[in-house]
């Protein structure tokens, strides 16, 4: 049983790229790595999509259920007790991880969970309840909600329900002919109605790095909340909450070495406290009549029903797999990953690597369009060389269309993808053009 990296963190300074022997030993601790697909060794570049799970984070979950399953924060009993125990020390390690308190966290199911969460606490504000403490929440005709152009599906359709409930306007940054943000339209954009600005920190399809000060320092001057979808920036770089100076943050277990079913809300304590509940029931009241019920101080208030106790736990053991290898080191691995993708899939002629002209960092992930070849095609084409990439619109559809195209192909990379695999992504697309050319 592996229990820790196989990087050894303090072998090498903070922010230096993980050698490629750092690599291949922490390759050891995740067993799906070993796979062979079509008679190929699997190469897996999509992990944007989702992570793969080292042995620490399959056995905390296992050592959970075999050893102290029950339900938190209810029975009297021993199990529960330390079931609760478990559950509160994964809340305090993923605070820390952010640089939040314990309090400041909320379990969800997932990332699209928890944006579902603000934008539902802010129509029930809208609708009278929490009091005047929740006045900060409420939205009216004339209040306006603004996101952008290169968002997740999860954080754009949220924030349209949330202004169709509410008679609120949805406003949208535009992106220019590279596909970054046009800040100067931002500037205009965000103002005395903004109630609201929700961006991704690490957009999902062009692996930039999004420049959250300006667009934070634009909502704090006219008073706006900022929700910063943190879920391919929370994985792949160091974070704190208080640093960006963001409200809220929503990540996913997934996508950082953790099960599925998890994810979480980071909100500001205040802002927790004074936020109406969305899901209502069991586990997240104090008093209950038949005709009313009061509901326990945050995070407690928004974790209605029955928890995930198993997921928490270990996503909590992938936290410690990756603060163990360092997240600086990581962000440094894959930063050089990213460069050569980029480089490589440019210099294949009839390949556009999406957004490759904007002069900001990026993570170890690219989308591109190979001219006349269908995304499934090309992806079709990989997986029959045991490339594992996604094809499609990454529920990125607004952004693909402003970019003139419906669907891309994207290759994404985590601490365990090695040079030679993002060399192995390369030489198959160009293997691809050749196939489909030849045919056509
Ligand atoms: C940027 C971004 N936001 C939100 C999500 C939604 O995450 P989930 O489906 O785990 O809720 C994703 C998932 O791909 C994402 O990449």
């Amino acid at each position: 049983m592996s229990t820790s990296p196989g990087a050894d963190a303090t072998a090498a300074p903070s922010g230096h790229p993980l050698t490629e022997d750092e690599v291949r030993r922490l390759r050891e601790d995740f067993p799906i790595l070993r796979a062979d697909v079509h008679g190929h060794p699997l190469v897996y570049l999509d992990s944007g999509a989702t992570a793969q799970r080292p042995l620490a984070v399959l056995d905390a979950e296992r050592e959970f259920a075999t050893t102290l399953n029950a339900a938190v924060h209810r029975g009297a009993h021993t199990l529960a007790a330390e079931a609760t125990e478990v559950f509160e020390d994964a809340r305090a390690t993923l605070a820390r991880f952010v640089g939040a308190d314990e309090g400041e966290i909320v379990w969800t199911s997932n990332a699209t969970e928890a944006l579902n969460l603000i934008a539902y606490s802010m129509s029930n504000a809208s609708l009278g309840r929490g009091g005047s403490a929740a006045d900060r929440f409420r939205l009216g005709e004339g209040d306006e909600i603004v996101t952008t152009e290169m968002e997740h599906h999860a954080n754009l359709i949220p924030w349209q329900e949330l202004a169709a409930r509410t008679g609120a306007t949805l406003r949208v940054i535009p992106l220019d002919d590279d596909g970054a943000l046009r800040l100067d339209a931002a500037a205009e954009i965000i103002g005395e109605r903004t109630k609201l600005l929700a961006f991704t920190h690490v957009s999902n399809v062009l692996g930039v790095i999004n420049p959250v000060d300006t667009l934070v320092a634009a909502a704090r001057a006219v008073g706006a909340l900022v929700v910063l979808d943190a879920c391919q920036s929370a994985p792949h770089l160091p974070l704190d909450v208080r640093t960006l100076d963001i409200d809220f943050a929503v990540i996913s277990g997934h996508k950082m070495l953790g099960p599925t079913g998890i994810g979480a809300l980071y909100g500001r304590r205040e802002l927790l406290e004074a936020m109406p509940p969305f899901l209502t029931g069991g586990s997240m009241i104090t008093t209950v009549t038949t005709t009313a019920a009061e509901y326990l101080p945050p995070p407690q208030r928004f974790e209605a029903g029955t928890q995930r106790v198993s997921q928490a736990v270990a996503l909590a053991a992938a936290i410690d797999y990756l603060s163990d290898v360092g997240m600086p080191r990581i962000a440094a691995h894959e930063a050089e990953l990213g460069r050569h993708l980029v480089d490589g899939l440019t210099a294949i002629e009839g390949v556009r690597v999406l957004g490759s002209g904007i002069a900001l960092p990026r993570v170890g992930l690219a989308s591109f369009d190979v001219e006349g070849i269908h995304s499934h095609d090309v992806g079709q084409f990989l997986d029959d060389l045991g490339i594992a990439v996604r094809v499609g619109h990454h529920c990125a559809q607004p952004l693909h269309r402003r970019l003139g195209i419906i669907s891309s192909t994207r290759a994404s990379t985590y601490l365990y993808t090695t040079r030679a695999e993002v060399d192995a992504v390369i030489d198959g697309v160009s293997r691809a053009i050749e196939f489909f050319r030849r045919g056509a």
